[in-house]
């Protein structure tokens, strides 16, 4: 059977689609090539948040497909995701070489496609197409690698940690954000389907699962049904005060408040019953979804880690509104200082922006302030990217490049000394780490993770994977610890 190579870019829904399609392929009898050298099928699954990503996924075509071309003139070319979604059939037009596109909800077809084109049925394939109840099909995983078929027997998957997809899409329409056009209508699978999910993965190991979204804190609020009954996206064109009809509609929500709590919160509770599973992780939330039943979450489910990633943006009320984000400083602020009172210690993450257009110094040092006052654990810094057809892009006072990366190198210098302190101060201190696999640096050397998201690299060894373990913090580098369990697991 052919083998197949799968290059992802961008987030981690696009890793957790990279694997879907994986399992997908592995199932149906293809192998995983381990690189490009010598693969039948090159599919490259990209991201269109900024335009770098979008030009380092052509790039790479490019090379791929004046490679094939010389040498191997049967290898198939695929562009999945988001940028496939986005381009459609201009990425063909313009590298002709390339034989699939295949959009965002279209993930669970790849093996058919692959099979039209080997078979010399099809030449071409591009499908963007919408698909009424795509957000369900994101469900096959490859814990044990290609090795999944043979032999019985129980023994530790090659993961102990799982992404699971809830929900597609996001309704938000951030004016500098291209997600909403490149995955669609915010669609949530259900709670019994994610539930049954989630449980599989234990049964097979998994001790950790990540439910992913783009904004799950708006988990539930529209089902497919909805998402194809309100029609059409938002064009880019049109104002954001629109918006104010579109949130309406999200109130006819097939999962309802009960008790008091969101159905998202609803979904962790019955994620977290699940036996066995020992630990729950979300991304991304919105900080507008952080109510306080999820507050109440987390001083109430143990298995929810003591770690939260809540993009920001920025630190000034006015760029926030020009962003559309739906939230102030003080709000956003308020919610950290929630959360630390439910979870003294809990690691808290962010993504910022610089340079959006009409940001000012003045703005910008609100930002630099807010990361001081927040004391963030870490923060991914973007400078901002105009993205066609986002409105933020037609907005007036761009900031010019050179600005835009001053900004992102002042900022780069303050998360980065906040980061060093924070990471010094748990030297001496002890963690459970849930034990995932060898170091990438170093295979020598074993990584896990704290509940707080923290890396943390120790002399172990490959039994230890999948255990949940105390170590004693010896050493702090930049962004990972390094531990001893020795002193603590006599
Ligand atoms: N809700 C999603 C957002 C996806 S985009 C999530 O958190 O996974 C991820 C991050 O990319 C955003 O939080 C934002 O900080 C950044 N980003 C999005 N659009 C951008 C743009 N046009 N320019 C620069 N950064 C951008
Ligand atoms: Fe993008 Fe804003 Fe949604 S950043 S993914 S539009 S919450």
């Amino acid at each position: 059977m052919p083998s197949v190579y799968i290059k992802t870019y961008g987030c981690q829904m696009n890793e957790r689609d990279s694997e879907a399609v994986a399992a997908q392929l592995v199932a149906k009898g293809y192998t995983l090539a381990p690189s490009e050298v010598g693969a039948d099928v090159i599919l490259l699954n990209t991201c269109s948040v900024r335009d770098f990503a979008e030009q380092k996924a052509i790039g790479k075509m490019q090379n791929l497909a004046a490679d094939v071309r010389k040498n191997r003139p049967n290898v198939v070319l695929g562009f999945m995701g988001c940028m496939a979604q986005s381009r459609g059939q201009e990425l063909i037009d313009r590298l002709p070489d390339v034989d699939l596109v295949l959009g965002t909800q279209k993930f669970h077809r790849a093996a058919d496609c692959l099979d039209e084109i080997l078979a010399g049925r099809r030449d071409k394939i591009v499908d963007v197409a919408e698909e009424q109840g795509s957000e369900a099909t994101i469900r096959e995983h490859l814990l044990y690698g290609n090795a999944s078929k043979n032999g019985g027997g129980h023994r530790p998957p090659l993961q102990v940690t799982a992404f699971v997809s809830i929900m597609q899409g996001c309704n938000q329409y951030c004016t500098f954000c291209i997600v909403p056009y490149t995955r669609g209508e915010e669609r949530s699978r259900s709670i019994p389907d994610i539930v049954g999910e989630c449980r599989q993965l234990v049964s097979q190991g998994v001790k950790e699962i990540t439910l992913l979204g783009q904004i799950v804190t708006s988990y539930g609020r529209r089902r497919a049904s909805e998402a194809a009954v309100a029609g059409r996206a938002r064009s880019p064109s049109e104002p954001v005060e629109n918006l104010e009809v579109r949130r309406r509609d999200e109130d006819i929500a097939p999962y309802q408040i009960k008790d008091g709590r969101s159905a998202f919160v609803q979904l962790l509770n019955a994620v977290h019953e699940i036996d066995g599973l020992e630990r729950i992780r979300f991304t991304s939330p919105h900080p507008k979804g952080y109510g306080d039943d999820l507050i109440e979450a987390y001083a109430r489910l143990p298995k929810l880690v003591e770690s939260a990633h809540l993009p920001v943006q920025s630190g000034s009320d006015r760029v926030l509104k020009l962003m559309h984000r739906g939230y102030t400083r003080e709000r956003y602020a308020g919610i950290i200082e929630k959360l630390r009172r439910a979870r003294p210690g809990i690691g808290i993450t962010t993504d910022i922006i610089v340079g959006f257009p009409g940001e000012t110094e003045d703005d910008f040092e609100q930002t630099l302030t807010l990361a001081r006052e927040v004391q963030f654990d870490n923060a991914y810094i973007f400078k901002y990217s105009q993205r066609r057809d986002t409105p933020a892009a037609a907005m007036p006072d761009q900031v010019p490049q050179l600005i835009r990366e001053e900004r992102n190198q002042r900022l780069l210098e303050v998360i980065n000394e906040i980061g060093k302190r924070k990471y010094s101060a748990l030297v001496g201190r002890q963690a459970q780490i849930l034990v995932e696999g060898p170091s990438k640096k170093n295979p020598a050397r074993m990584t896990g993770r704290t509940r707080c998201n923290k890396i943390v690299v120790f002399d172990g060894a490959d039994r230890h994977r999948g255990q949940l373990m105390d170590v004693k913090i010896t050493r702090a580098g930049s962004f990972t610890l390094y531990g001893d369990p020795a002193i603590v697991n006599l």
